[in-house]
């Protein structure tokens, strides 16, 4: 009896990593034609909840007047570079995001460059948005232009 019981639970752990591994192939295209990976986009959600979700809530639709939506956000789609400059070094410019105007503050991430293109795929490509991928090269030639914002970490 033990023995057939120690089977059941071998085959029960092959089976689950089996399946496991098979799902981290999964792929999500883009319309760069860059496949990311199940992986990288999972990285992008740990660094989301850990540094955007706060603000932007788990939903990504932010709270309206003062925190924008990231997910349908028509700024998001049509102002990539200048979104990618604004969570590497912060913003509190006045804005307007589906038609609603921002003029609160987002401190910067204190992200890495890698770490921007983890969290910047993951919110391209969640909550039914389509906006394609971004690439390491595109976060690094964004380059900062001026002082004026504070960084989050020299907040407290
Ligand atoms: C403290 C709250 C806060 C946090 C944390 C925060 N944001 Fe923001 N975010 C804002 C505010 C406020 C704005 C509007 C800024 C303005 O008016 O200039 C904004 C704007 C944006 C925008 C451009 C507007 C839009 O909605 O498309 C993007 C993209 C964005 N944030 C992404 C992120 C990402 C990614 C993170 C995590 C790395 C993050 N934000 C963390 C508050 C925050």
């Amino acid at each position: 009896m033990k023995l057939i019981n120690l089977i059941f639970v071998l085959i029960s752990f092959l089976l689950v990593t089996a399946c496991g591994g098979a799902d981290k192939k999964k792929t999500v295209n883009t319309d760069q034609n860059i496949s990311l990976s199940e992986t990288d986009l999972e990285k992008g959600a740990v660094l989301y909840r850990a540094k955007c979700m706060n603000c932007h809530m788990k939903s990504g639709k932010g709270i309206e007047k003062f925190y924008p939506p990231l997910a349908d956000s028509d700024y998001l789609r049509e102002n990539l570079e200048d979104a990618i400059y604004m969570v590497k070094y912060g913003s509190n410019k006045p804005i307007k995001v589906n038609g609603i105007k921002y003029n609160s503050l987002m401190p910067a991430s204190g992200l890495t460059d890698e770490e921007l293109v983890l969290v910047f795929n993951y919110i391209l490509n969640s909550w039914g948005n389509d906006y394609g991928s971004i690439t390491l090269d595109q976060v690094r030639a964004v380059k900062r232009k001026s002082k004026e914002i504070i960084p989050w970490n020299d907040l407290f």
